[in-house]
C-alpha cells in the first residue's frame, strides 16, 4: 500500500460559528505542509495544536491533550523540546479570518506517529509556546479553551 501522503481537516465550532479548512501535504523531504482557512474567530492569535484523539465525542473535550508521543514538554513550532502536535499560533485578521500556511517538520502522515486520525484544535486565547510562567504553559501553552476541532482524515492526492 502507498504511503498517505495528503489528509484534510474540517473543522467546526464548538461554541461559536468557526469553520475552516486545513489541508495537509506530505512534501516528500521529512515537512509536511498545513496550509487552509479559518472563519469566525476572534482577532489575535489562538493557540492551533495536534491533539491526540480523533474523538470528539463531548466536543473537543474529548481529544484529549497535545499529541505527545516523545514525551516531552509543551513548546513553540521551532523548539527542539515540544510536543508533535505544537504548531504555534494562528493570527485571525479583523474581518475573523486566519489563513494557515505552516510548513512543520514533525508532524506526519504515516509511520507509526502519523498524525492522521487525530484533531486539530484551535484555542480561545494565546499558545505561550511553554515560556509564560503560568501552571499550565509546559503542557498547553495557556491556550485556554477550545473554540473550534475537526478529526485528520485522508484525502485523495490533490
Ligand atoms: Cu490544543
Ligand atoms: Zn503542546
Amino acid at each position: 500500500m502507498a504511503s498517505p501522503k495528503t489528509a484534510v481537516c474540517i473543522l467546526e465550532g464548538s461554541t461559536e460559528g468557526v469553520k475552516g479548512i486545513i489541508n495537509f501535504k506530505d512534501m516528500g523531504d521529512g515537512t509536511c505542509s498545513i496550509k487552509g482557512e479559518i472563519t469566525g474567530l476572534k482577532t489575535g492569535q489562538h493557540g492551533f495544536h495536534v491533539h491526540q484523539y480523533g474523538d470528539y465525542t463531548n466536543g473537543c473535550t474529548s481529544t484529549g491533550g497535545h499529541f505527545n508521543p516523545y514525551n516531552k514538554e509543551h513548546g513553540g513550532p521551532d523548539d527542539t523540546e515540544r510536543h508533535v502536535g505544537d504548531l504555534g499560533n494562528i493570527m485571525v485578521d479583523e474581518s475573523g479570518k486566519a489563513t494557515i500556511d505552516i510548513t512543520d517538520k514533525q508532524v506526519k502522515l504515516d509511520g507509526e506517529f502519523s498524525v492522521v486520525g487525530r484533531a486539530i484544535v484551535v484555542h480561545a486565547d494565546v499558545d505561550d509556546l511553554g515560556r509564560g510562567g503560568f501552571p499550565d504553559s509546559k503542557t498547553t501553552g495557556h491556550a485556554g479553551g477550545r473554540l473550534a476541532c475537526g478529526v485528520i482524515g485522508l484525502s485523495p492526492a490533490k
